[in-house]
């Protein structure tokens, strides 16, 4: 299923760099790859073995997300916005850059662009399952995932039921999840995110309630709802919690957060708590590229212009631009880095607009800045591509050990049984999908079923995108991140 995915999300980066490539003579907007965008989806495995940008009002803006992506952030979560605000947006398609925009009377609310969308987790703030169904299909075209905040502590939240006043409201939180599981297609994940409880076994209780929802994976803040953030968080409590969850039997990943530094960071958390992927925030507030094994230094010099430069031509608000960037922050490796550092800082805080910062944002234009993110995502994912593909020899071979043994007669299992045998040969593994299997969420979560994948095999071999991807459980295909 990953070969899939990532074969389809390198289709979709492809249609976007035509597509930039192609406005310098045309008005027009990318319509393909917005649709090619809408057949690729999540599974239950793409939560796991990963590092995830957290959701961050303000910081998680558009331009923050997509630099985590071309640094190897594996999915992003775009920051709460409140149920009821998105319902009065009204949705509009930059016709240049492709930036989707859900605009409230004054302000877009949210932006996001369709390069993002098979990775990008949508994070809704709610206290009523009505509310909180309309607001995910508000938004659904866009996004791969809805994700419920239940871990704010901030008194705008809980005074109104939402955040971590959930947390003492297990009825509520869970009509919530299952609502929203009922109400969106199969291939839209459901997932949560809490603070721990005070007492373990309230945690436990908690999160057993969560799963039974049907969510497709949770991810647990390793702080309660009175801890600070400068507080340490309590990550060694969640290994219990990630052993609960194995023992129910479900294939659904635990997400670690708290206090994650970065990407070889990551694996100290993953070896502490056993959790299936590790979600970062300040860290990557400070630097987006904490994804990566090597992130960036000296960023005022490294990240800042190149973030000025998206953020003018994807027409990011400016205030929000300016925040971001005063967050970031890195080690300096040049005698005179501090001091640089200081003088494009004070440029920036004054500035009032993109204009005041031509200066430090240099030559290039961000049309440059974003096909390079493009290609990012596109050399990650042909790097999958690439590790699997299969050569002539090899399917011809498992063509003719699947004919010598007549597996079915049936061409689709046929096709699937002949790309286990290469993908078995290939890793030694066995494939993770048996032919026929057709929900990617667990049962009780009350989707539809989807029907099987039609011409797995051949969609591999031409290249076009398969219509019903369906993985679910056994061993990853995808060489983990960590
Ligand atoms: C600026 C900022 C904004 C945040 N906004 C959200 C949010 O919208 N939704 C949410 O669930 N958590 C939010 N959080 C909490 C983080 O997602 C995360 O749970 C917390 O910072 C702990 O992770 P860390 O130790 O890696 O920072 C925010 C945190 C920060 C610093």
């Amino acid at each position: 299923m990953h070969i899939l995915c990532a074969i389809s999300r390198r289709k979709i980066a492809s249609h976007i760099i035509r597509a930039m490539s192609r406005r310098v003579h045309s008005e027009s907007p990318p319509p393909r790859s917005i649709k090619r965008a809408k057949m690729d989806h999540l599974t239950l495995e793409s939560f796991k073995n990963g590092v995830v940008l957290a959701p961050m009002v303000r910081s998680g803006a558009l331009p923050t997300r997509l630099f985590a992506l071309k640094h190897g952030a594996s999915l992003v979560w775009a920051p709460e916005t409140v149920d009821k605000a998105i319902l009065h947006s009204e949705r509009s398609v930059d016709p240049v850059t492709g930036v989707i925009s859900y605009n409230g009377k004054s302000r877009a609310i949210w932006t996001t662009h369709p390069i993002e969308k098979p990775y990008l987790i949508y994070q809704i703030g709610s206290a009523d399952p009505e509310l909180a169904v309309q607001a995910a299909k508000t938004v659904m075209q866009d996004v791969s995932g809805i994700d419920l905040n239940c871990g704010c502590p901030k008194p705008f939240s809980t005074h109104s039921g939402m955040g971590a006043a959930l947390l003492s409201n297990p009825d509520l939180l869970c009509s919530i999840l299952t609502a929203l599981r009922e109400a969106m297609p199969p291939e839209i994940t459901v997932t949560a995110k809490i603070r721990l409880l005070p007492s373990q076994a309230d945690t436990l209780k908690l999160v057993e309630r969560i799963i039974n929802t049907g969510v497709s994976a949770l991810t647990v803040h390793c702080r309660t709802r009175n801890m600070r953030d400068r507080d340490r968080a309590m990550i060694e409590r969640l290994k219990e919690i990630v052993e609960f969850v194995k023992g129910m039997g479900k294939d659904i990943a635990v997400i670690e957060n708290g206090d994650c530094l970065g990407v070889e960071d990551a694996k100290r958390v993953r070896e502490v708590t056993g959790a299936h992927s590790v979600m970062i925030a300040r860290a990557a507030e400070s630097n987006p590229s904490c994804f990566s094994k090597t992130p960036l230094t000296d960023v005022h010099e490294t990240l800042v212009p190149a973030y000025l430069r998206l953020s003018k031509y994807l027409d990011n608000n400016w205030s929000l631009t300016k925040f971001c960037l005063s967050q970031f922050k890195s080690p300096h490796t040049k005698s005179n880095g501090k001091a640089e550092d200081k003088r494009v800082r004070e440029t920036i805080v004054k500035s009032r607009s993109f204009d005041d910062v031509v200066g430090i944002a240099g030559g290039w234009t961000g049309e440059e800045d974003f096909k390079e993110i493009v290609r990012a995502i596109e050399t990650r994912e042909a790097k999958v591509h690439e590790e699997l593909r299969l050569s002539t020899a090899e399917v011809q071979q498992a063509i003719s050990s699947t004919a010598a043994d007549s597996i079915s007669t049936d061409d689709v299992s046929q096709s699937v049984s002949i790309l286990s045998r290469v993908v078995e040969a290939r890793s030694g593994c066995k494939y993770i999908t048996p032919p026929g299997t057709q929900n990617p969420h667990p049962p009780a979560s009350g989707a539809p079923l989807i029907s099987d994948a039609p011409r797995l095999l051949p969609a591999l071999i031409s290249g076009q995108d398969p219509l019903t991807p369906t993985p679910t459980g056994g061993t990853p295909l995808v060489t983990p991140v960590l």
